[in-house]
This record gives structure tokens, sequence and C-alpha cells, in this order.
């Protein structure tokens, strides 16, 4: 179980001078927080997570791991810590089948093969992807691919969970089944979607994002239900809530 700190300080950041993507962000993460990311296309919500795992180079402010400082020399340290699922399935897997790329990162770290093995089998097992163990990468569906990118992030046994619009690519079967997989572990995740329904029933805490800013941070009860204020930053209340009405 994960009993980690993420803490950032003031961060900002931009691609291009004059264009600032990320502006004094500061938000505070422990214990098993389960964390949505919302906002409307290009606020920033998928920079703020590269940034996280040292994908986006001298931004300002501070970011801490637990007790390590990200920067350019403690970056193998903090990606054996976080655990980050990208948007495109493509960009994460590279070997040829599924066992070898569920497979790499434990045998990165050293580990017999034993436990290898032991890992990949779970990681299969968390993701319901077991039976796709022999297969090749490129004959798998969208779906199927996202499902076992998750699975290569498990067996790292990270302490934190980073994920960029899960959902996208999941058909109604694989999405439910990723809400329980998330909901089941007790990692510290954080979810960037601007699938509300989504983030509605797999985070507890929601930080809301407009222009590179967080503009609330709370519960996810209160922020989903706000049509007001999602409307106000270009998103709509999650469907499920339309529907109780
Ligand atoms: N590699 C890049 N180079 C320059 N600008 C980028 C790059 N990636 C994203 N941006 C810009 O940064 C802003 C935030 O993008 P992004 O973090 O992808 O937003 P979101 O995930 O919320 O849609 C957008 O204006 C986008 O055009
Ligand atoms: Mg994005």
């Amino acid at each position: 179980m994960s009993h980690i700190n993420i803490d950032v300080e003031n961060v900002s950041f931009s691609y291009e001078k004059e264009h600032p993507v990320l502006r004094d962000i500061t938000f505070h993460a422990g214990g098993q927080d389960a964390i949505g990311i919302i906002g409307a296309n290009g606020v920033g919500k998928s920079t703020l997570l590269k940034l996280l795992v040292g994908l986006v180079p001298d931004f300002s402010g501070s970011v801490r791991v637990g007790d390590v400082l990200l920067e350019k020399k403690t970056l193998p340290l903090i990606r054996e810590k976080i655990g980050y699922v990208f948007q495109d399935s493509d960009s994460q897997l590279f070997m040829t089948n599924v066992y070898e790329d569920v497979a790499f990162a434990p045998r990165n770290y050293g580990l017999p093969e034993e436990e290898v093995a032991a890992r990949v089998e779970q990681a299969l097992s968390q993701t319901h992807t077991g039976h796709l163990r022999n297969r090749q990468i490129y004959r798998l569906s969208g779906g199927e691919k996202k499902l076992v990118s998750i699975a290569t992030i498990l067996s790292m046994t990270p302490d934190i969970l980073l994920m960029d619009e899960p959902s996208v690519a999941l058909d109604p079967k694989n999405r439910r089944n990723l809400i329980h997989i998330l909901n089941e572990c007790g990692y510290l995740k954080i979810i960037a979607s601007h699938d509300l329904d989504f983030i509605w029933d797999t985070c507890s805490r929601v930080l809301l994002m407009a222009e590179g800013r967080i503009i609330r941070d709370g519960k996810t009860e209160e922020i989903l239900r706000d049509g007001a204020l999602l409307e106000q930053y270009g998103l709509e209340l999650p469907l499920s809530l339309y529907r109780r009405k």
C-alpha cells in the first residue's frame, strides 16, 4: 500500500517563451488519494502529468515525491516511484509480445526470473488480461493495449499511478473493468481526463484547471455537481448526474 506524498509547489512552465502553459501550480497529495485533474482541452492537464515524471525540462518551482526532489539526477529514483500511463498506448508498449512488455520493468530492476513471473501474473490478473499473455502487441485492439499498458505499470509496483485520459479507446465493458481496477488498487492515483463520468466513478478529489492554473481543488462530490462552475470552464455535468435528476 502506498503512503507516499507528492508535493507540488509554485510550479510554472512554458514550452515557448511568452506562452505560459502551467502557472503557479501548488497541490499536495498523499496516502491513497485518487485525484482527478479536469479542464477543457489545452488547459495543461497532460503537461502537468508529464512534468511530474520529468518529461518536461526547465520548469520553475519544485516537485517532491516522498523526500526526493525532482531534478535530473533523481529521475531514475522518481520513475521507480511513479508509474505513468501514457494517453497513447503505442508510446508505452515497445516489446513484441504482452508478456515481455509486462516483464520489462521488473527485469530491468534485476529481479530474479521467478519474481518477474510472479509480478507479471499479478499485473495480468489485476487487469484481466491473462488471456492476452502470449499475444503480439500489434495485433491487440486499442482497449486491449490500454489494459496491457496499465499492466506494464502495475508490474513495476509504483507508489503513485498517473494516468492521462485512461478511458479513451475503451468499450463500455473495459471501461467498467478499468474503473474496478482503479478502485481496487490502493495506490495514490492522479488521473487527467475530460471524461467526468470516469472521474466521478474513480476519484474522491478533483483539481479543476483553466489556462494553466488550478481554479478549484476540492471534493469530487462538490465540484462535479456544480453545473454552473463546470459550464464556466467549458465542461458539463457528468451524464450519470443528469440521469439521476
Ligand atoms: N510539445 C509541445 N510544444 C509546444 N506546445 C505544446 C506542446 N504540448 C502541448 N503544448 C501546448 O500546451 C498547452 C497545454 O497542452 P496539454 O497539456 O496537452 O493540455 P490538455 O492535456 O489539458 O489538453 C496547449 O496550448 C498545447 O497546445
Ligand atoms: Mg491532454
